[in-house]
Parts: C-alpha cells; structure tokens; sequence
C-alpha cells in the first residue's frame, strides 16, 4: 500500500516537475505560435504594399524590367514549417544574396582563415562596387587601414576565384551546388540577366583585373568574373531565400530537406561577416534597428537569419540609395519586433 502511495506521489511529483520545466523553458526561449507569425506576415505585408518609395537598380538593363509591384515575404523555422504572404512564385535574379553562398563554398572548403586571409571580414564603408575600397586596401597597410570582405564585389569575385576545380564547369557545379542545398531545389540561371549583365559589367571585369593585379586572385581573373556574374544571375522565389536563411539559421542543415550543407562551426563566422557587411554601408543602421544578419541583394530581395529561430525572406525590386530593398527592410524590421526576434534582444531575469 505504502509503496502504491508512494509511487502515485512520484507521478504527481514527476508532473509537477514536467510542468515547472515547461513553464520555465517557454519563459526563456522563442515560442511564437504559428497564429502570431500569420499575423506578423499578414500585417507587414498589408502595411507595407503599397509605399512606392525607391526605383529597380538598372545598372544592369534587365532589372529595370522586373515588375516593381512584386512583393512576396516567406519565414521557415528550424522544424521546418513554413510561413508567407504575397507573390512567393516569381523568380528573381538572387544578385549579391549569392556572395554568402559562394562564400560559404570557400569557408567549407578550406576553411574560415582562407577568407578571412585573402579578402578579409572587415567593412570597407564604401559601396559594393567601390573601386577606392581596393586601393585603400593596398596602399595602406598596417593598423587601421581599410579591410575588405567576401560580400562587396571585389571580395566577392575573389571568393568565387577561390572555389576549386580544374575547370570554369567543375567551379561552378559547386557554387550553383551549395546554392541549390541550401534552397532546398535545383535552381536555373535567369538566361537574360546573364547576358545583360554580361554585356555591361565591365566595371566588375575591371576590379577583377585589379584584384588579380593585387595578388588578391590568384589566378584566371576574367573566368572568375564571369562566373560571379552566373552565380548573381540565379533564380529565385522568395521561399527559396528564406530556406536559405533558414539554412544558417538552423546551424547549417537545411530545415526542409534535412541535407547537412555547412558544418555548424562555420556558421557564425557567415554570419558574423553578413552582419558587418550584409547590407553594404549601411550594414551598421540595419544591425542597429535588427540585430539580424542579412544580405541583399539588387534583384530586389533580402534575406536575415535569427539564429535557431528563422530564416526570412522578401522580395520587392525597388531599392534605396544603398542598393537595398526599401520594402524588404521595413518588412522584416517590423516582423523581427513583433515576433521577438532580436537576438541582442534579452529579457532580464
Ligand atoms: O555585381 C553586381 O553589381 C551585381 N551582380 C550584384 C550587386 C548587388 O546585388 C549589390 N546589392 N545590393
């Protein structure tokens, strides 16, 4: 009898426990309801459709054709689920969001300090395509002088320089590879963005004859240029973005298809440097209003991880003096508030 008695007191003991160690891990972590992040979609979506603030970038004449109207959010949680609103259909070109990826090719492959050697994980403070940023990176050298990183165009061509393989064909299998894991899909190459890009991009050809000239590629300066210009030539949705996010969100597996991509410890260093240079030179205002690492990129999208929480996307054309997506930015700013997501952001115990 004693011993029935005892073991009915060890099961409501135990669910006491049970129900103390609920209470106390809701309270600590991130437990939004798939009710309130609808709800934090719909609301930004329905808030922010209509503004007409900034123009397509038509630097490169066919993203001046790109349907300004477009605009498609999509969220994806480490378990998976995936949330959105709008148009989350229409591909876009993926532009410098693929700098990560490639990036992360080379960080895979050979390592964070392989990066951070040869380009650097610094903000150059100047434009994405700034050809001042590669000459203070040279001529100064020493404490203080300017740095450079994988996610502004010279560092970027230099990242994809660094992919191995013996041809142009085995370079690019990995980088559109590691872009196709992360989404999730096998992923196209928008054929006239290519080609107007290709066409006009001698700008980008001539930093990457400069970063060759600098001993910063190391070798075939105009494959790598040329292949940067496929990989920004990528197309994607929005849902394929935010599973990309949601990829670096969730450590480096991709949620949805479950395919290890990149090794967790990889992780914070990608993440680190979208932080300091995802949004360009005005990577610090974002960081200061989001906490989130992010990229974006000209075709129009933007992508931010809140690690362990979500990956988020959004697609809208016309960008601000930066290059960045006025829609994109205030859509995820506001969604990051409502759901929580800040990741500087702690409640005092
Ligand atoms: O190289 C370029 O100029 C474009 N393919 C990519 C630039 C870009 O996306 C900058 N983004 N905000």
């Amino acid at each position: 009898m004693r011993a029935r008695r005892g073991s009915r007191f060890g099961r409501i003991g135990l669910m006491v426990l049970a129900a103390a160690f609920t209470l106390t891990f809701a309270a600590t972590t991130w437990a939004q309801t798939p009710a309130e992040i609808n709800a934090a979609l719909n609301a930004a979506y329905a808030k922010y459709k209509d503004i007409k603030e900034g123009k397509n970038a038509d630097y490169i004449p066919a993203l001046a054709k790109v349907n300004p109207n477009l605009f498609g959010i999509v969220l994806v949680t480490p378990d998976g689920k995936v949330y959105s609103v709008g148009d989350i259909k229409t591909e876009v070109s993926i532009q410098s969001i693929s700098k990560v990826f490639t990036a992360a090719q080379v960080i895979q492959e050979q390592g964070p300090d392989s990066i951070a050697n040869q380009i650097g994980v610094d903000a150059t403070g100047a434009r994405f395509n700034s050809i001042i940023a590669i000459e203070g990176v040279r001529t100064v050298v020493g404490a203080g002088a300017p740095e450079m990183n994988p996610l502004v165009n010279p560092g970027a061509i230099s990242a994809t320089s660094m992919v191995r393989g013996a041809t142009a064909a085995e370079v690019w299998k990995k980088i559109i590879g590691i872009h196709n894991d992360c989404a999730g899909r096998t992923l196209t190459v928008l054929q006239d963005v290519y080609k107007s890009e290709s066409d006009t991009n001698q700008r980008n050809q001539a930093i990457g004859m400069l970063m060759y000239a600098y001993g910063r590629i190391k070798e075939n300066p105009a494959q790598a240029t040329d292949l940067y210009t496929r990989q920004c030539s990528v197309n994607v949705t929005a849902k394929d973005l935010a599973t990309m996010a949601a990829t670096l969100a969730n450590g480096g597996v991709n949620p949805v298809t479950k395919k290890k991509v990149i090794d967790p410890q990889h992780v914070p260093g990608i993440l680190a440097v979208m932080a300091t240079a995802g949004l360009y030179d005005d990577s610090g205002k974002w960081l200061f209003h989001t906490g989130l690492p992010a990229k974006s990129g000209v075709g129009g999208g933007i992508l931010a991880v809140s690690p362990g929480k979500f990956g988020i996307a959004v697609i809208s054309p016309p960008l601000d003096a930066a290059g960045n997506s006025v829609k994109a930015q205030k859509a995820i700013q506001y969604i990051d508030e409502k759901l929580g997501a800040n990741p500087y952001s702690v409640t005092p115990r």
